[in-house]
């Protein structure tokens, strides 16, 4: 038997794809799962006739690999991936590589890397977006950690990853925790999006009373725009076609509203508060998914808290188009805030991270690609130190064209009771970077009278207290 150019530790949903990925490309691959049953089910089922060798000891598994060998460790985020490192390190030899495929916290990324450079192996952290199609047909990647063992990967990622018209989507990230530090701003990003999304459709459905009919073809027009057209769009325009056959009706209205989340959009919130840098639409994302949960609660005091009750008496179709102008001016502010997050990371960490690239590799196979990426990737190659995206000359002038329409959006939003929190913070956001003067002198002055922190003065230089107490006037 030849020996196996690749191999796959971890048999869940993403590992058995992106193994059936790596084969169809003409790698031949070595599987391992910790339950052999699995291992099994695989081999007769999914991976019957393919050129893939089963292992059922770590040992075998490591006999069968080509050198340098290369093992994608598809297992749960966090103990797991420590604990099959740690199986693994005395099976290898300097040179192997170990590549971590799934969703793990940077931080992690970049305590693995260091122990493993040292002892002669290389670590690639790899963010991997597009779910399970993405992982089987062409997946983004976001390779970082030990460069060389990048470079040893190349053809095997370069082949397996999504093919856009500028290149594979995949590109060598950076040092470290680097490619998952940009996996996890790409999920807060998703967040962004998703919450956005859900706020235009209910919009769309409580204001102006649209059936489902009426929204999948709202979102499948949009879809077709230069602005909005993205994997996200897409899935919701299909998600408003879906009849339950059971019961005859949309099904997506009857899943509880309740999100669940797994961590990615929280660590982006919380990276932004450490590097101060931010992200109010994320973490209204983030936020909203919270609120929702509390399902209980919120039907409780929804008998105490009645709100407003309004009428839309206005034109149904042009407030459509605002709806769609206020979502997109929504998303280019969230997109400058994971972009200047990326930016301070960068700068933070050493990254050296490549803005347009990042975005580039973004543009297929990941749950935000989007036709917009592209005017994202140029804008930051024609000026790689762009310090925030609304800035960026097609930018700046497609919000400011939606101005009126995002503001009136969000005043109906509020007339009619109807939360609209990422769209608002987007809103906040603009506003808040736009203008010469913010409220935070009064803040400042604050500040020094009852803890004496000390403020600086617009007309003179140097570093001010008062005792604001003993001045009546
Ligand atoms: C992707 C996704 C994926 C993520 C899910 C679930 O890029 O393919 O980001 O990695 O795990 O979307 O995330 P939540 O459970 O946190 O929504």
């Amino acid at each position: 038997m030849t020996k196996r150019t690749f191999g796959v530790i971890g048999l869940a949903v993403m590992g058995e794809n992106l193994a059936l990925n790596v084969e169809s490309r003409g790698f031949p691959i070595a599987v391992y799962n910790r339950t052999s049953s699995k291992t099994k089910e695989f081999m007769e089922q999914r991976a019957k006739g393919k050129d893939v060798k089963d292992a059922y000891s770590l040992e075998e598994f490591v006999q069968i690999l080509e050198r340098p060998r290369k093992v994608l460790v598809m297992v749960k985020a966090g103990n797991p991936v420590d604990k099959v490192i740690e199986q693994l390190k005395p099976l290898l030899e300097p040179g192997d590589m170990i590549i971590d495929g799934g969703n793990s916290l940077y931080e992690d990324t970049e305590r693995r890397t260091q122990e493993l450079e040292a002892t002669g192996l290389g670590f690639v952290g790899m963010g991997v977006s597009g779910g399970e199609e993405g992982a089987l047909h062409g997946p983004s990647l976001m390779p970082g950690g030990t460069e060389t063992a990048y470079k040893e990967l190349e053809p095997i990622l370069t082949k397996i990853a999504a093919q856009v018209n500028d290149g594979p989507c995949v590109t060598y990230i950076g040092p470290g925790g680097a490619g998952h530090y940009v996996k996890m701003v790409h999920n807060g990003i998703e967040y962004g999006d998703m919450q956005l999304i859900a706020e235009a459709y209910d919009l769309l459905k409580n204001v102006l009373g649209l059936d489902h009919k009426q929204l999948h073809e709202v979102f499948a027009e949009w879809n077709t725009t230069d602005e909005l057209n993205s994997f996200l769009i897409e899935i919701t325009a299909d998600i408003f076609k879906y009849v339950d056959p059971e019961t005859k009706k949309p099904l997506v209205e009857l899943i509880l509203d309740a999100a669940g989340q797994k961590g990615t959009g929280r660590w982006t919130v919380v990276s932004s508060l450490e590097l101060g840098v931010p992200i109010p639409t994320m973490y209204a994302a983030v936020n909203a998914r919270v609120i929702s949960a509390y399902k209980q609660e919120r039907l409780a005091a929804s008998e105490q808290l009645p709100g407003p009750t309004a009428k839309f008496n206005g034109d149904v179709k042009a407030f459509i188009n605002k709806i769609r102008d206020a979502l997109y001016c929504s998303k280019m502010c969230s997109y400058a805030q994971g972009m200047a997050l990326l930016s301070k990371a960068s700068e933070e960490f050493n990254y050296n991270l490549d803005l347009g690239e990042t975005a580039r590799i973004w543009k297929g196979g990941c749950i935000i690609r989007a036709g917009f990426l592209d005017k994202i990737k140029s804008a930051f190659q024609e000026n790689p130190k762009l310090p925030n995206l609304l800035l960026a000359p097609e930018f700046k002038q497609s919000i400011l064209d939606r101005q009126e329409a995002w503001r009136e959006v969000l005043m109906v939003a509020n007339q009619f009771g109807i939360p609209v929190p990422a769209f608002s913070a987007s809103l906040d956001y603009f506003d808040s970077y736009r203008r010469t003067q913010l409220p935070q002198n009064l803040t400042q002055a604050q500040r020094d009278y009852f803890g004496a922190h000390t403020y600086e003065r617009t007309d003179k230089e140097g570093v001010f207290h008062t005792e604001w107490a003993q001045v009546s006037e």
